[in-house]
């Protein structure tokens, strides 16, 4: 048997709960991965609440790191023992151990720990795809974060400062600001009332190129504010519930704006994107250019509160799940 978060109704935290399951067998293609460190995101709360639809019961989960004990048939490149780690579906995370698709599957560089791994897979993966591919960040350019000094936030601040950008970050608190500026953004600002005028102060008029805004519903217009004309509104987010429709009539009023609404989910689709999209991860991690902050830790059997944390805006940087 293995242990599990499983929950057999969508809901709140307390839905989630730490149960006996039989341990699976990986099949053709598959390696059984012991997880020494779970991540949590925010699409764990997704999946939780059923604002994203999963089959129940269902063990939550998008990104972890571990050993190979077991692998299928057909596997090749990988070996019982190897250190790994993975990010996104499908939902089955919060375990002890897991089942996972082989091809799904990086290897950990030796220099990066457990913890870090689990921590980083996902939300540094999805900065190296907005940051590099979304909307390919040049030097010189200043660009807005919003949710800058949470887990995919302070990755964002510190690979843009990285690739020569400057960096507005949008936060709730005092706290929270100090952290984001330790981390590469040049202006702060705290809520997002007087966002525009902020914006067109810091930029000299300007306005910005890109916002990347992952709070969703109560950002969305604030944020197509912010840009230039022709900029580019990422809206890659919903920690604040989901944008409703647009009227397209506003991207023209608003100056030939772009927007779209990606997930890591297409840009990780083929294993040699997610294998070039781990290397620059991996790489800008090992120099020190980004550093991953794991600021929270909680036992996996206990993620309901790293859940109430988390949507409690209680939680900076990134949050590690130990089995
Ligand atoms: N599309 C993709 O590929 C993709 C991939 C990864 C993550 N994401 C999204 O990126 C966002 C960040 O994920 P994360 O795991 O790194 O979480 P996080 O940023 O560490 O936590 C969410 C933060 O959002 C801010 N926030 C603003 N309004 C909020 C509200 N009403 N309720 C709760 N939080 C609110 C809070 O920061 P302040 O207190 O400073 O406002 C909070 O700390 C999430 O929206 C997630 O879904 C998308």
């Amino acid at each position: 048997m293995t242990k599990a978060i499983r929950i057999h109704a969508n809901g709140g935290p307390e839905v989630m709960h730490w149960e006996d399951v039989p341990t699976p067998e990986p099949g053709p293609g598959e390696a059984l991965v012991h997880h020494e460190a779970v991540g949590l995101n925010y699409i764990d709360v997704y999946f939780r609440t059923g604002l994203y639809k999963s089959q129940l019961p269902a063990t939550l989960g998008m990104e972890g790191s571990g050993t190979i004990v077991a692998l299928g048939a057909g596997v090749t490149d990988l070996e019982v023992g190897d250190r790994v780690a993975y990010a996104g579906g499908p939902i089955g995370a919060y375990a002890t151990e897991r089942v996972i698709a082989a091809d799904r599957l990086v290897k950990l560089p030796d220099s990066i720990d457990f913890n870090t791994g689990a921590a980083m897979m996902l939300q540094g993966l999805t900065a190296q795809y907005l940051l590099r591919r979304t909307f390919p960040v040049q030097a010189g350019q200043t660009i807005l974060v919003h949710a800058a000094a949470g887990g995919v936030g302070l990755i964002l601040c510190q690979w843009a400062k990285h690739l020569g950008a400057s960096v507005i970050g949008v936060v709730s608190t005092e706290a929270k600001a100090d952290l984001a500026r330790a981390h590469g953004a040049d202006h702060v600002v705290i809520g997002h009332a007087t966002l525009p005028a902020e914006v067109k102060r810091i930029t000299g008029g300007a306005m910005v190129p890109v916002v990347y805004d992952s709070v969703g519903k109560d950002t969305f217009l604030t944020s197509l504010d912010c840009l230039a004309p022709l900029g580019m509104m990422v809206t890659f987010g919903n920690a604040s519930g989901p944008v409703p429709p647009v009227d397209l009539g506003l991207l023209t009023a608003k100056g030939s704006l772009f927007v779209t609404r990606p997930t890591l989910a297409t840009y990780t689709a083929k294993r040699a994107d997610l294998v070039r999209g781990a290397n620059e991860l991996f790489d800008v991690v090992s120099s020190g250019a980004v550093a991953i902050r794991v600021n929270q830790t909680f036992p996996l059997s206990e993620a309901a509160a790293a859940h109430r944390a988390l949507e409690a805006r209680q939680t900076t940087g990134s949050t590690v799940l130990v089995p």
